[in-house]
């Protein structure tokens, strides 16, 4: 919480190990109350989302135990299957335990969901495919009461490559009778990485990374141990840190796999990179290159939630660039509190049109959803003077420390 304040003009130049990936934990924490029995967790990151998971599991009667990044969850006392509205409001990522409650308890009662503002974010296709699932789903005064006396495996299209429904019906097909498929499957890393604990757990799933998705019920699941990806949000959002100040970082646990739309950006603006198995070594020259357009699209493309730290990075670039957001309908909330830095942007219904400019200037912004926040702090950075950035609580949701890991690297932020 509090205000972060940034001198800007420092280099950001330095080592930094990134953080497991929140968009992994959360669905993997989700699958652990499924098992009979002990699930432990490595590589979690410390962030508010997962001490949210946190209360989640322990109100439904899971044991649960934090220490250094390793989460144990032990199932055996599990006794309720609701999740309350105050949770499910505070974290979008709350539906994702539908799927595995319903596989566990064949019941499940929770609310609709909340999360950051940055679009209507309906869970029409996750209700559709539980539904064709077998699942009878009544949605009364907010809340979703669903009941299956048979979970079937079923033939599931999503219309969207939804993640998140992806990994609902994951978990609920894992334990259905028969076989599931899924096809227009979301292929995010992140879902590659919730089927392999499955498999760990003893489910049965194939083709996670590809559009289709086949999955054969067993009968039950074990705790399983399982180490967390590595966030590529986090880790591209340091390299654009860096990258705005000129410097050179070199970022260890990471999958430059994972990170190729985003890498060829990067190298587009001028930047040089140098990839091994776990580590990228950025260099930055003294000004970055503008990019013509980037596109948000499902993975592999290039990811939406990397699209505002990157617009940051382009405010300042020699020339014009272009930006259309596809997935979501109200991403551009940090164009206002660019252009109150000096950024030059213009935004025309899915478009916005950046016009880089020779120099940014501190100002006070707020941060209105996580990555926006992110972005005015990558600006903050190479801007003349102080900024203070409110709202820093979204930042939060998914950046563990932050100004600890710029700090070490040379910038000038502090926390208030
Ligand atoms: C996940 C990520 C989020 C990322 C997003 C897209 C987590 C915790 N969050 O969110 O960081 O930005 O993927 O990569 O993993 N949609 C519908 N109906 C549905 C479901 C989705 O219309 O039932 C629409 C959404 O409104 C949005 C698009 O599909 O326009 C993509 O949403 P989805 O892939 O489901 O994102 P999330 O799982 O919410």
């Amino acid at each position: 919480m509090g205000k972060l304040i940034i001198d800007g003009g420092a280099r950001v130049s330095g080592e930094i190990r990134v953080q497991g990936a929140k968009n992994a934990v959360l669905p993997i924490l989700a699958a652990t109350v499924m098992a009979d029995g002990e699930s432990v967790i490595k590589n979690c990151p410390d962030l508010r989302d997962v001490d949210k998971t946190d209360l989640v599991l322990k109100r439904l009667g899971c044991g649960v135990n934090r220490e250094n990044g390793i989460v144990t969850v032990d199932t055996r006392g599990m006794c309720d299957c609701r999740i309350c509205e105050d949770l499910m409001r505070e974290m979008r990522s709350s539906i994702i335990f539908l799927g595995a409650i319903i596989s566990r308890c064949r019941r499940a009662v929770v609310s609709m969901p909340g999360g950051c503002p940055i679009g209507l974010r309906p869970i029409d296709l996750h209700l559709k495919a539980l539904r064709e699932m077998g699942v009878d789903i009544q949605e009364e005064h907010g809340y979703i009461k669903c009941t299956a006396d048979v979970l079937r495996g079923s033939s599931i299209h999503l219309d969207f490559p939804s993640v998140g429904a992806t990994e609902n019906v994951m978990l609920a097909a894992v334990c259905a009778e028969g076989i599931t498929t899924i096809s227009n499957a979301a292929r995010e890393p992140e879902i590659v990485d919730l089927g392999r604990f499955l498999t760990d757990m003893g489910a049965k799933v194939q083709g996670t990374g590809t559009s289709v998705i086949t999955i054969e019920g067993v009968d039950r699941l074990h705790g399983a141990e399982h180490t967390i990806m590595p966030d590529r949000i986090v880790a591209a959002t340091y390299l654009a840190a860096s990258a705005i100040t000129g410097g050179e970082l070199c970022l260890r646990g990471v999958n430059p796999a994972d990170m190729r739309a985003m890498l060829h950006v990067l190298k587009e603006m001028g930047v040089k990179l140098k990839c091994e198995s776990d580590k990228i070594i950025q260099t930055a020259p003294e000004r970055l290159k503008s990019v013509h357009t980037i596109r948000t699209l499902p993975y592999p493309g290039f990811p939406t939630d990397i699209q505002s730290p990157f617009m940051a990075l382009t405010t300042m670039a020699k020339g014009t660039s272009v930006f259309v957001e596809n997935i979501f309908e109200n991403r551009f909330q940090h164009v206002d509190e660019l252009t109150r830095m000096g950024a030059d942007i213009k935004v025309e219904g899915r478009s916005a049109v950046v016009r880089g400019v020779k120099e940014l200037q501190g100002a006070n912004v707020v941060a209105r959803e996580l990555r926006g926040g992110a972005a005015l702090v990558i600006a903050a950075l190479a801007a003349s003077g102080t900024t203070t950035i409110s709202g820093t609580e979204f930042i939060d949701r998914g950046y563990e420390n932050i100004e600890k890991y710029l700090q070490s690297c040379g910038a000038k932020i502090r926390r208030e």
